[in-house]
């Protein structure tokens, strides 16, 4: 279990430190889901168990299913037997988390990998090698594993076993290495994007749903607690509001507030603390962020409220088209503000009425 917490804090640090040196919470705008996170700095209110992830419910539900019956598996096996699982939906929504908790209802180390850090299959191999009987690894933006690398992950997965390939030319050779039995844990926020073998190869995929206002409140106040921030309930539920339904957004505004709390020389976080600083950060009544404002008021002003593609909005708002696709869409599509259709995006007339406009073509 110590080592759990160690290589859990390590991936963090990691990403820590990799963000300090580009500076990256001062361009991280305070309502991004985006990982920052220079506050998240040994994470205090990162939950360690079921009891304190909050929502999530069915998702929960299911998750202590399998464990538990893996766990009762465990005592003719001499191991859990807990199949892969694939967790998707937009960041901050408790991925990471939730993979950190099931190591530890096991009672297993994880080891913490991600896509993009794993350049060749060498890598998948080196990490394969590594680990010990019931070990959970998790690959984090799992859609952005080399080609390479998820094809070694196929025989790993199906069937415990690792191919490589010894030697170069006519010489070379391929040998096949026995693996300790272990459980994959994979996410990402694109599930579209995993080719079809490998997202076949999870026993178990989940979609993590944006948390409601009651949930999120929920996750606020215990925050708060840890973190030995005083807070009024009504501004715990304000806070929840302007979250996009997003834990790590809630946590980071809280944050936030806690500042202006100090500036307005209040000793807790008041309905009134809390308004004073979500309209100072730009926030607005339903929690979107000026990217958001941006992306609607493009395909409402610049494009007649489409249907307009979405390299095309990304132009227009020099934005990426990765993150607006991951990040800023699916929240503006939760609200019902954008529908996907296949000629592109079109702005919903609940879009046009929420800055006051009123859609053409419902008259
Ligand atoms: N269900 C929950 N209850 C309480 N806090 C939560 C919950 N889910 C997430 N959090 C908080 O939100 C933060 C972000 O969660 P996490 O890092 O697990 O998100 P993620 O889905 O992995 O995001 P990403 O896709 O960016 O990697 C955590 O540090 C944790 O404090
Ligand atoms: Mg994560």
């Amino acid at each position: 279990m110590a080592s759990f917490k160690k290589e859990f804090k390590s991936a963090e640090d990691e990403k820590i430190t990799k963000n300090a040196s580009e500076n990256a919470d001062d361009a991280v705008s305070p309502v991004s889901p985006e990982k920052d996170e220079a506050g998240d700095f040994d994470n205090p209110v990162r939950p360690l168990s079921f009891d304190e992830y909050i929502g999530q419910t069915k998702l929960k539900k299911n998750l202590l299913i399998f464990i538990n019956a893996s766990k009762k598996r465990a005592s003719n096996l001499g191991h859990h037997d807990l199949d892969h699982l694939l967790f998707f939906g937009p960041p901050g929504l408790g991925k990471t988390t939730l993979a950190g908790i099931i190591a530890k209802e096991l009672g297993v180390n994880i080891k913490i990998t991600s896509g993009p850090s794993i350049e060749k299959a060498g890598d998948i191999a080196a990490l394969l090698s590594a680990v010990s009987n019931g070990d959970i690894i998790f690959i984090d933006e799992i859609h952005r594993l080399p080609k390479p690398a998820a094809e070694m992950l196929y025989p790993a997965m199906e069937d415990f076993k690792l191919d490589i390939i010894i030697g170069e030319g006519a010489t070379a050779k391929s040998i096949r290495i026995n693996l300790p039995r272990f459980t994959l844990v994979g996410a990402t926020t694109r599930a579209g994007l995993i080719p079809s073998p490998l997202r076949d190869r999870f026993g178990f995929t989940a979609r993590l749903e944006y948390y409601d206002e009651k949930e999120l409140a929920g996750i606020v106040a215990r925050s708060a607690k840890l973190y030995g921030i005083g807070i009024e309930n009504a501004a715990a539920v304000e806070i929840a509001r302007r979250s996009r339904g997003t834990p790590r957004i809630a946590n980071r505004l809280l944050r936030r507030l806690r500042d202006y709390m100090a500036h307005l020389k209040e000793d807790r976080i008041t309905l009134e603390v809390a308004k004073f600083g979500i309209e100072s950060l730009g926030i607005d009544e339903l929690g979107l962020d000026a990217n958001d404002i941006l992306f609607l008021k493009t395909v409402i002003e610049k494009f007649g409220g489409g249907p307009v593609g979405i390299e095309t909005i990304a132009q227009a708002m020099n934005d990426e088209k990765d993150t607006l696709e991951d990040v800023v869409e699916p929240y503006l599509v939760a609200c019902g503000f954008i529908q996907r259709s296949k000629k592109g995006r079109v702005a919903t007339e609940l879009a046009y009425r929420h800055f006051g406009l009123i859609k053409e073509d419902s008259l």
